[in-house]
């Protein structure tokens, strides 16, 4: 067998002449790149493939974004690692959406060197929203040198050029394409083939004040409906029972390409799909929030019967200061709408507390529309101030124990209404996805029905990925009870 000098060598000439030649001959440069690494792992490890670790932080679209990133690791002859000490290569999928996720990702990089000390051929690269921030980027450069390369969330793609530059022992990569495009095709790995992200589009165009999304994500980019409606056939003839359809605002999805259809009738077209399956979406913009939505919703027996609007604050002066383009009694006319058509919806928000400038006022009325609204879950964050978002600018920073102390009223709030949302199941039968094994109780098995909340259950782990029928016995906050039944 070659050394694996003589193999580096060998391919380096191959890209050279390639490059000359014909641009990458007839495979993709994503492929060609991922074959040139597995091709240098096999010379390396030999059957005993290396390992891979994503470490992801943040929304479903990394999450999304990393099974992207599983799918090249794959390709690259990587099998993926239960922990971080057993790989050979380990990605840290960044998010910058607040302070604490960024200190988070810094942090756990930190850890990562502590296993290249002890193994220098561990390759550390780091990507997502994070570091599509230049001043991160350069900190990344500067202050941690055994991060092998940095990628932005327009350049999944490249991942394999980079980890083939970094096993050959090239100089380090920090890219910054500001390039945000689709990329198609590239192979996704899921660690379970029941649930399944689908991005349906790409970046936001909403620019909301506080929010640091569109400067990392790029403009809003619809993927084609051809496109989204095949991906949703292989992944049901794959054997996912429920595709989670992703998008910053699904609501405006098909608005930025000619002969785009609407998000509604992306749904719909995706439900006359054969197969028993369940579709969820998020995120939702109220601005956008149309009477075909909720009509799809409401007739749609696939659709989940659950929307997460978010309505960040209920103070109509905090909207307008938030840029969110909707006043409280738009946003409750959609609410009263949606229930109308679909009385056993189940609605869960965003909201953030603390604003630049929020008076016990606007906090009240936050509380008021939580109180009206009544909804299954709220997702509540301090006001954490972005480099380069219009709010970080603003003036009337709320002091900490003033947010800390509204944060944990509308916490209780909030999960008073929880618990009370959550009993209208008791007694019920739902059709619950069994997910797993229960996180807190190995007897037990965790899933979901279209409520967000989970529901433990009595069961055999051969049902692990099929529907079942529970009935629900008890109702906790974040959670319920239940026990299967046959129908
Ligand atoms: N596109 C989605 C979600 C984006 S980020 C939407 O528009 O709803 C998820 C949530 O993080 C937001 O809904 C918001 O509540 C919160 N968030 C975003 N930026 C924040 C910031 N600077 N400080 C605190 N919370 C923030
Ligand atoms: Fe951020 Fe607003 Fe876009 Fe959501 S809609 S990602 S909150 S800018
Ligand atoms: Fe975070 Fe990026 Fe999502 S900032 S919330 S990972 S889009």
């Amino acid at each position: 067998m070659a050394t694996e000098k003589q193999y580096k060598d060998s391919f380096m000439e191959k890209i050279e002449k390639t490059e000359k030649a014909e641009k990458y001959g007839e495979r993709t440069e994503v492929e060609y790149f991922a074959s040139a690494v597995a091709e240098i792992n096999a010379a390396k490890y030999g059957a005993e493939r290396p390992g891979f670790y994503i470490q992801t932080l943040g929304c479903q679209q990394n999450e999304a974004d990393s099974e992207r990133i599983a799918g090249l690791a794959v390709m690259m002859g990587y099998k993926a690692a239960g922990d971080p000490s057993e790989a050979k290569l380990i990605i840290v999928n960044t998010c910058a959406v607040r302070e604490h996720a960024e200190i988070k990702a810094l942090s756990l990089i930190g850890e990562y060197k502590h296993l290249k000390d002890k193994d220098p051929e561990i390759i550390i690269g780091v990507g997502g929203c994070m570091v599509t921030q230049k001043h991160r980027s350069d900190k990344l450069k500067n202050s941690y040198p055994y991060v092998n390369f940095v990628f932005d969330t327009g350049a999944v793609h490249r991942v394999p050029e980079l980890v083939f530059n970094a096993v050959c022992g090239k100089k380090r990569e920090f890219i910054h394409s500001d390039k945000f495009e689709i990329t198609e095709s590239i192979p996704t790995y899921r660690k379970a083939p029941h649930t399944a992200w689908l991005s349906v589009m790409y970046g936001c165009n909403n620019f909301c004040s506080y929010c640091i999304v569109p400067y990392v994500r790029g403009r809003e980019r619809s993927r084609l409906p051809e496109d989204v409606i095949s991906e949703a056939k292989e992944l049901i003839s794959s054997g996912a029972k429920e595709i989670t359809l992703l998008g910053q605002n699904v609501n405006s999805y098909g608005k930025d390409i000619s002969n785009g259809i609407s998000f509604a009738a992306l749904l719909r077209k995706i439900c006359a799909l054969d197969g028993d399956f369940r579709l969820k979406f998020m995120t939702s913009h109220p601005k956008d929030a149309s009477d075909e939505l909720i009509s799809a919703i409401a007739e749609e027996e696939k659709i989940a019967k659950h929307l997460h609007l978010p309505v960040q604050s209920g103070s109509d002066r905090i909207l307008s200061l938030m840029n969110r383009r909707y006043d409280s009694e738009k946003y409750l006319k959609i609410i009263d709408k949606l229930k109308k058509a679909c009385p056993d919806v189940s609605i869960t928000s965003d909201i953030i507390v603390g604003f630049p400038g929020e008076t016990e006022e606007d906090f009240k009325a936050t509380l008021d529309i939580i109180k009206e609204v009544r909804y299954d879950a709220l997702f509540s964050f301090i006001f954490s101030p972005r480099e380069g978002t219009p709010a970080a600018r603003m003036e009337n920073f709320v002091p900490k124990e003033v947010s800390t102390e509204r944060f944990s009223k509308l916490l209780e709030l909030s999960n008073a209404i929880s618990l009370e949302r959550n009993k209208r199941f008791v007694g019920r039968t739902l059709k619950v996805l069994a997910e797993g094994v229960s996180k807190n109780d190995s007897n037990m098995l965790t899933g979901r029905s279209d409520s967000p909340r989970p529901i433990h259950f009595k069961g055999d782990n051969s049902v692990i990925g099929e529907f079942v029928n529970v009935r629900v016995t008890e109702a906790e906050t974040f959670s319920m009870n239940g026990e299967t039944v046959k129908r």
